[in-house]
């Protein structure tokens, strides 16, 4: 983030980090406020900044910090500060959770053109070929070429497409998804037809789901996170309201920390294996298929109840905002993958909620992304 001589905001992105005081040529598109624009070149180099550890990285879009090197997770905490500050104001007191160096992304996803395999490059859907990748778990990396030589030797359907690799925690099986969500499991003499669930032992949690359907990308790592987070603020109460719920994971988390959960999710899939994971698990839950803004009436909860809402990356709805501003509930926990719009929300709902807690976490290593978790306490 800079600024313009005349005082308008510059929000520049590079490829590999970029240091504060680092000069550097840039593309720059003017708005009437800001200026967004992309580094083409470096006229100083910091000298902190570390070779990279992966062959592609100046081409590949999966990563953008490699040559923060160590010091990717301070760049992220003053990328985070300055968000926050411009958003939320500088009185605002939140905490700072940096990823372990073994966070790995037990999800990728790849294109095949017909002949290679690989990433899309970065702004743009020309193909960079990779043969392994650093940023992702051991056995997935490793299944990168025998992909490609199934896709080549025509062992698998070879028409251009994305593909989905992802492995289970502990790491130790690697399911391959195509478009059309047909899945295969590799074993040592290749790919075979699969409809096993993908299998995440957490910490005390048990959560399945499909091949190729959304899952936290580094499920140990966010395990971790959000269980160690949500517990030092001592969440827990009656009923969880567990919106945007997926497969339970936060439901399971969180476990008999209260008595009744209700989890509301878009996902029919998702939603029947929430449904078998929460029974499982002995934790009594209604789970249901519904779109979170059009089902969460008017009067939400009673006091001791908690509403918590992890939604896609654009955010809570205005409408729904407005509606939780009625809820019954004495907490509520807001989760968001996209900073903008979760400070956005967070103000949406300053009327009604306060802010007793702000963290941010490094789920996303490698990348400038961050997960951003709040608790609010009704107003009285
Ligand atoms: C960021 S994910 C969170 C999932 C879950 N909390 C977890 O951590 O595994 C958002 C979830 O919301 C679901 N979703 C998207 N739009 C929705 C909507 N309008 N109503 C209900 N669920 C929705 C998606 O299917 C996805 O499972």
């Amino acid at each position: 983030m800079g600024r313009s001589e005349d005082g308008r905001l510059l929000l520049l992105e590079a490829p590999l980090a970029l240091f504060p005081g680092e000069v550097v040529e840039a593309q720059v598109i003017w708005k009437a406020r800001h200026g967004e624009g992309r580094v083409t070149r470096w006229v100083t180099r910091d000298s902190r900044r570390a070779e990279a550890g992966c062959p592609v990285a100046e081409s590949c879009g999966g990563c953008e910090l490699w040559e923060a090197g160590r010091h990717a997770p301070d760049l992220k905490r003053q990328m985070a500060a300055d968000l926050l500050r411009r958003q939320l104001g500088e009185a605002v007191p939140w905490t700072w959770h940096p990823a372990p160096d073994s966070a790995r992304r037990h999800r990728i996803q790849l294109h095949w053109d017909g002949s290679a395999l690989g990433y899309h490059q970065r702004h743009s859907h020309a193909l960079v070929p990779i043969r392994a990748c650093p940023a992702a778990a051991d056995p997935l990396s490793d299944a990168i070429p025998r992909l490609q030589e199934a896709l080549a030797g025509l062992a698998l359907p070879t028409r251009p497409g994305r593909w989905e690799l992802s492995t289970g925690t502990p790491a130790n099986h690697v399911w391959a998804t195509d478009e059309r969500g047909r899945t295969w499991l590799l074993e040592p003499d290749g790919w075979h037809r699969s409809t096993e669930p993908i299998v995440h032992r957490l910490g005390g949690a048990t959560l399945r789901h499909e091949p190729g359907a959304f899952f936290q990308v580094s499920p140990p790592w966010a395990a971790e996170a959000f269980g160690g987070l949500l517990r030092t603020w001592d969440l827990k109460g009656a009923t969880l309201y567990d919106l945007y719920g997926g497969v339970g994971l936060f439901s399971a988390l969180l476990g008999a920390r209260f008595s009744h959960r209700v989890l509301v999710e878009s996902g029919e899939a998702a939603v029947a294996w929430a449904r078998r994971n929460l029974e499982a698990a002995d934790l009594p839950s209604e789970c249901l298929v519904a779109d979170v803004a059009a089902w969460v009436p008017e009067g939400l909860g009673a006091t001791g109840d908690v509403i918590l809402l992890d939604p896609p990356r654009a955010g809570l709805e205005p409408a729904l905002c407005e509606r939780l501003a009625t809820a019954g509930a004495g907490q509520l926990v807001l989760v968001g993958c996209d900073g903008a719009a979760f400070c956005r929300d967070l103000k949406r709902l300053a009327g009604a909620w306060s802010l007793d807690q702000l963290a941010v976490l490094d789920l996303f290593p490698l990348t400038s992304h961050v997960e951003c978790l709040a608790l609010l306490s009704r107003r009285p």
